[in-house]
């Protein structure tokens, strides 16, 4: 019961964190529009940072959201925070997951089929999240 009552509740954070993001995004757009027209060729898009699609992140970070909660950042003391982290440092660390040079017996499977774009989108996206 007291299990079911946290699951509960992990869903209206979601949702909350869903409202912000949203709020979020939609003032990237307002801002976009008062910024300089002349576009800037390598950041053109506030969804693109260097080597990585936050949006594209965001949507393959589901199944990472049980564990590093919905908007990064953990609810149990052994599960890391990941909003905010250094990029770099999180591609590092998902692709020794992924080489087994860092063994953790739950990241193991989660980063087993993820491509170097998969992870790169996913450092884009945790990296770009408030910590
Ligand atoms: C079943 C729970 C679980 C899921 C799901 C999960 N992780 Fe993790 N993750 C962990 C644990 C536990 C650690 C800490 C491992 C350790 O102690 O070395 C970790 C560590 C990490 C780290 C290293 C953080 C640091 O500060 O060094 C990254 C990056 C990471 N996870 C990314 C992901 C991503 C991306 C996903 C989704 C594709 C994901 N995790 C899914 C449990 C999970």
């Amino acid at each position: 019961m007291a299990k079911f009552r946290h699951v509960k509740n992990n869903y209206s954070v979601l949702f909350l964190v869903m409202i912000l993001l949203s709020a979020c995004s939609d003032r990237a757009e307002e801002n976009k529009s008062s910024v300089d027209p002349k576009p800037e060729p390598l950041v053109a898009s506030t969804e693109v940072s260097a080597g990585g699609n936050i949006a594209a992140g965001q949507a393959r970070a589901m199944v990472c959201r049980a564990c590093h909660g919905p908007a990064g950042i953990s609810s149990n003391d052994l599960w890391p925070n990941l909003a905010g982290q250094k990029k770099d440092y999180l591609v590092k660390q998902l692709k020794d997951f992924r080489a087994g040079i860092r063994e953790d017996a739950m990241m193991a499977p989660m980063v087993r089929d993820l491509t170097d774009e998969h992870i790169a989108d996913l450092g884009a996206y945790y990296s770009s999240l408030p910590e």
